[in-house]
């Protein structure tokens, strides 16, 4: 089931160009299965039309503060009483003034003032305009105000423009609306996550490393931010973005991630190591190419890399320790023996060759009660499954 499946949201569109995006947005939530209400300002009527928003949401759209088909006639109160959330996308510069200032002179900004539910706006707008202070003073009132803001981001503009103040994609507007109405389950807790391969240098132009895309740490990382941790992603080389709220350390050698993970360790809450890291090391790397030379193989001597998951398990006061295993055959066996030998509550496992780098992965988690199987799923999804897993683990009996 998606995440948003029967959530009533109620999407706010002022009067941006990207308002067009607005009914992509629509679009997403409902295949979602999600409750929609759109409420239009005037000006966004001029761009798209509430007739295309109404095919796409199910539900008539509202414009008008003094609309007589609201039974007590205060669309402004009504409309967002039975809302988990306001998503206002796009949010127009003098959108976000009015709001910032507690105007109320319209549908839109009337229900926002009236709400009870949290806000997230979508600011679009010409870069130079997201970059006056003006505008920058008012996003900083809103975010004090508890205001959930999502991008603006960097590219070409519908003005001819280049630079900051197009309006998020959908795709991600849709993902903050996840996080937002994500259960907090772990809120106020410090979690540290490994992810990625390391890389062991041989010379300065080749290494030995491991087969990991960092897509399920990544995602482990997300979904724990989601839950309301701070989170602080360790991470091996990758090509992907950092998860929003998540602060990246970005490491390339198991030796210099086990100094960034043992240097975070203390303060931490929970560790989850799901970084693929390489077992050895290249004694004696070398700071030049190594010259190739016909007839001649050099010989490489490794040396074992330290076993950072059994290092932070091992500490006087360890964190809540979560452990991931690969392998390609006899999974829970091998599993139940890793989580023993590495003394940890949690193993969550896999079979190698149905993970690496896809977009989907099936786990199985192994903690004292035994195993529970998590079928085939994204990984994010799996991965929220796990934070929940482990937060049923850590709460209060
Ligand atoms: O020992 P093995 O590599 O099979 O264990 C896998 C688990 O241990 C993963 O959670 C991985 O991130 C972690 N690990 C580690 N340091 C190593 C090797 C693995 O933290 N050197």
């Amino acid at each position: 089931m998606s995440e948003l499946a029967s959530r009533r949201i109620l999407l706010g569109v002022t009067g941006g160009v990207a308002a067009y995006k607005a009914a992509e947005l629509a679009r997403l939530l409902v295949k979602a299965g999600a409750d929609v209400q759109v409420v239009m300002t005037e000006a966004a009527t001029r761009f798209v039309t509430p007739v295309t928003l109404q095919a796409l949401v199910g539900r008539a759209v509202l414009t008008d503060m003094w609309d007589a088909s609201v039974p007590n006639n205060m669309a402004h109160i009504e409309a967002s009483r039975d809302r988990e959330i306001v998503v206002v996308a796009p949010a127009t510069a003098g959108f976000l003034a009015k709001l910032a200032h507690g105007f109320a002179d319209d549908l839109l900004s009337a229900l926002c003032l009236a709400r009870e539910c949290p806000l997230l706006v979508a600011p679009a707008m010409n870069r130079q305009m997201w970059e006056h202070p003006a505008t920058q003073r008012n996003v900083a009132t809103l975010r004090a105000d508890g205001v959930a803001v999502v991008g603006p981001a960097a590219g070409d503009q519908a003005c001819g423009e280049t630079g900051l103040g197009r309006m998020s994609e959908p795709a991600d507007i849709y993902a903050e609306l996840v996080a937002l109405l994500a259960p907090k389950t772990l809120a106020g807790k410090r979690v540290l996550v490994t992810a990625g391969p390391t890389f062991e240098p041989i010379d300065t132009v080749r290494g030995i490393t491991n087969l990991s895309s960092g897509k399920m740490g990544y995602a482990v990382a997300q979904a724990a931010a989601e839950a309301g941790a701070e989170v602080t992603l360790v991470s091996g080389p990758t090509a992907l973005p950092t998860p929003p709220r998540v602060a990246r350390v970005d490491v390339t050698t198991a030796r210099e991630m086990r100094d960034a993970v043992l240097a975070r360790a203390p303060g931490t809450d929970i560790f989850i190591a799901v970084a693929a890291v390489a077992d050895y090391h290249v004694v004696g790397a070398k700071d030049h190419k190594i010259k190739k030379r016909a007839g001649e193989a050099p010989t490489l001597t490794l040396a074992e890399n330290p076993d950072i998951l059994g290092e932070v398990a091992s500490l006087p006061r360890p964190p809540f320790c979560v452990g991931f295993a690969a392998e390609t055959e006899n999974l829970r066996e091998y599993a139940q023996a890793k989580r023993k030998k590495k003394g940890i509550p949690l193993l969550a496992a896999n079979l190698a060759q149905e993970a690496f780098g896809a977009d989907d992965n099936a786990l199985t988690l192994f903690d004292d009660h035994g195993e529970h199987v998590l079928p085939r799923a994204p990984k994010i999804r799996l991965a929220r499954e796990l934070v929940g897993h482990i937060a049923r683990m850590l709460a209060p009996r």
